[in-house]
């Protein structure tokens, strides 16, 4: 399967934000990546569910709704009534993991768990199966427009000998500094979604740029 591209609003110009996603609508990008933080779990905060809902309104992509926020059980369902079509949830964020998972996919959407940088991928063993996606973390988490973390590619090597044994299936994100520089390398390595903010959004043609992104590696 040829790799999925995901921009993220994160760096969109909230005072066009309609003309921002009708630009995804239009480019060859797979996923709306909409990030929400609480300013808990990471020390920024970014937007709630009116401007997600605002974005469903206009979207003709699904929703990849990455939440970076503590005890996410209490609002998976508000994001789902809002328009998410996965639900990424933090592994550090998630004392009782399974049960959250099991909840993401009895709302019906895609589950999907992230590990931070520093949180080893083998940790998910016991869990892989029942995910449809995995994201790893690039950057830590909390702003758009940081440098990129070259870890990430043992992880994918990790993630994908994890997914070979256990769920080959799976969809293997990566969020965080991906931009014309590391794509291609991304996609050989295992990266199946390519998370892009500042990539995109500061390019002058950002159409261009996602076209870019997804014939990365081809
Ligand atoms: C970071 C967010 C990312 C962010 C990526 O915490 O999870 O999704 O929007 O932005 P760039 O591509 O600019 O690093
Ligand atoms: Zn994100």
């Amino acid at each position: 399967m040829n790799h999925l591209i995901a921009p993220s609003i994160l760096a969109a110009d909230f005072a066009n934000l309609q003309r921002d996603i009708e630009m995804i609508n239009n480019s060859d990008g797979d996923w709306i990546h909409v990030d929400i933080m609480d300013g808990m779990f990471v020390p920024n905060i970014s937007f709630g569910f009116p401007v997600v809902s605002a974005v469903k309104k206009y979207a003709k992509k699904d929703l990849d709704v990455h939440l970076m926020i503590v005890d996410p059980d209490r609002y998976l369902k508000a994001f789902k009534d809002a328009g998410a079509a996965s639900i990424t949830v933090h592994y550090e964020a998630c004392p009782n993991l399974h049960r959250t998972v099991q909840y993401i996919k009895e709302l019906g959407c895609r589950a999907s768990v992230a590990v931070n940088p520093h949180t080893p991928v083998l940790l998910l063993e016991d869990i892989v199966a029942d995910l449809d996606m995995v994201l790893i973390m690039s950057v830590n988490p909390g702003f758009g427009g940081q440098k990129f973390i070259p870890n990430t590619y043992k992880k994918l090597a990790d993630i994908k000998e994890l997914a070979a044994r256990k769920n080959p299936g799976l969809y293997i994100e990566v969020d965080g500094g991906v931009d014309g520089s590391n794509a291609a390398k991304l996609v050989k390595a295992g990266a199946t979604v390519l998370v892009a903010g500042n990539s995109v959004f500061s390019a002058l043609n950002p159409v261009q740029a996602i076209a870019d992104l997804k014939s990365s590696g081809l």
